[in-house]
């Protein structure tokens, strides 16, 4: 028989992709539940141009499979999930396009629970909050966490230091040589925890205005952004767009530790190998970005969001990067092998919690 989408869902065993179809607003989405061992599906709505259907399936599915792994390496009671919206956020997205997909989720009755991605903002699930619970990245005037870009770049910094912990024998950022490619969100947070650490820092953005603001308030070195990943340094961090570390970049590094936000950094796996072989010891995304989805899911703790304790949460990032460099020296693989395989030890376990009657 011909198939696309059960085999496509065979590839990696998802258990429900669910097709939201509403013409009057406008509104085409995917939501994908990936693996839901551990808990409820988690994951971010992205809204983005898709130039046809397949490219949504298949970007819904591998970010979903995505978010499996980053919980279950984060140590939270959820599985993966996502969802993508088919259009432009700039000119497509409505109250009413964003309501009816929060009724949509709604209907799941909690078996996904999302915030925000790449394409949708905290109002635009403000908004949704109206039709469905089920939404938990939410503005702080709302009870929730607010800006992610803090817990995730806290998260990140404890990537970093655990990685100068096994490199230098000591986690502290004081003195250290860090370059962070791309100084928005996320990059902004992360150059303010490095420089009140003592750690001696260069930037470079595309965007200028951006890299001047930085400079003008913190004391920081700016680059070019076609030099920044090839300085050499103790650690670089890319906090920009995907595929950082690919063919092309990685001869040129002249770093000991990569560790930084931006999420796929590898352009193919086979650059995770690449890293190992010239010896520099590679962050998984995953692993030290999920400072933002812990605070989130913060939000479902009974009493609502508390920011001490998610800070205290994401803290745990610099342990966790502990045992993947560990799984790593002991399997001899690769860090991006090992995190894999952290995450995957962890949904095995629980998977045979859950086999118990109660
Ligand atoms: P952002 O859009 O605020 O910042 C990205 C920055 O990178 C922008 O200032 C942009 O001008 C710059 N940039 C783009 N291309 C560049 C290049 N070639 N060289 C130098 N700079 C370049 O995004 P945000 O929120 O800071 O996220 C950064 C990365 O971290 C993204 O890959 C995102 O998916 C990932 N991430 C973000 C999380 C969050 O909580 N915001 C959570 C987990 C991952």
């Amino acid at each position: 028989m011909e198939s696309f989408i059960f085999d496509l869902m065979e590839s990696h065993d998802y258990e429900n992709i669910l097709f939201c179809q509403e013409k009057t607003l406008g509104l085409k989405a995917i939501i994908v539940i990936h693996d839901t061992t551990l808990g409820p599906a988690a994951g971010g709505i992205r809204m983005w141009p898709y130039e046809n259907e397949a490219d949504a399936v298949k970007d819904a599915v591998r970010l979903a499979r995505g978010m499996t792994y980053k919980n279950a390496a984060a140590g939270l009671p959820f599985g993966g999930g996502k969802c993508v919206i088919i259009g432009d956020p700039k000119k497509d997205k409505t109250e009413g396009l964003l309501r009816v997909l929060a009724r949509f989720i709604h209907r799941l009755g909690g078996l996904f629970l999302t915030g925000i991605d790449v394409g949708t903002t905290l109002q635009d699930m403000e908004l949704m909050r109206m039709e469905t619970p089920y939404v938990v990245s939410l503005p702080e005037s709302l009870g929730g966490p607010g800006n992610s870009a803090v817990a995730t770049a806290f998260g990140v910094f404890q990537g970093i230091r655990a990685c100068l912990k096994e490199v230098y024998g000591s986690p502290q950022p004081q003195g250290r040589s860090v370059a962070v490619q791309g100084v928005g969100a996320v990059g902004k947070e992360l150059v303010k925890y490095l420089v009140e650490a003592g750690a001696l820092v260069t930037v470079a953005d595309i965007d200028q205005e951006k890299v001047e603001a930085l400079a003008s308030a913190y004391e920081v070195t700016v680059a070019s952004p076609d030099k920044i990943h090839t300085l050499d340094v103790d650690v670089y961090s890319p906090c920009a767009m995907g595929a950082a570390l690919n063919e092309q970049t990685i001869p040129a590094f002249n770093c000991k530790i990569v560790c930084g936000s931006a999420n796929n950094q590898l352009a193919v796996e086979h650059d995770g190998d690449l890293l190992a072989q010239r010896g520099i010891l590679y962050a998984p995304d995953y692993i030290v970005s999920s400072g933002g989805v812990i605070s989130g899911m913060d939000s479902l703790q009974p009493g609502g969001f508390n920011r001490q304790r998610s800070m205290e949460t994401v803290s745990h990032i610099y342990k966790t990067m502990g045992s993947v460099i560990a799984i790593s020296k002991e399997q001899h693989i690769p860090t991006y092998r090992a995190a894999d395989v952290l995450a995957e030890q962890r949904i095995t376990a629980i998977r045979q919690v859950k086999s118990l009657a109660t």
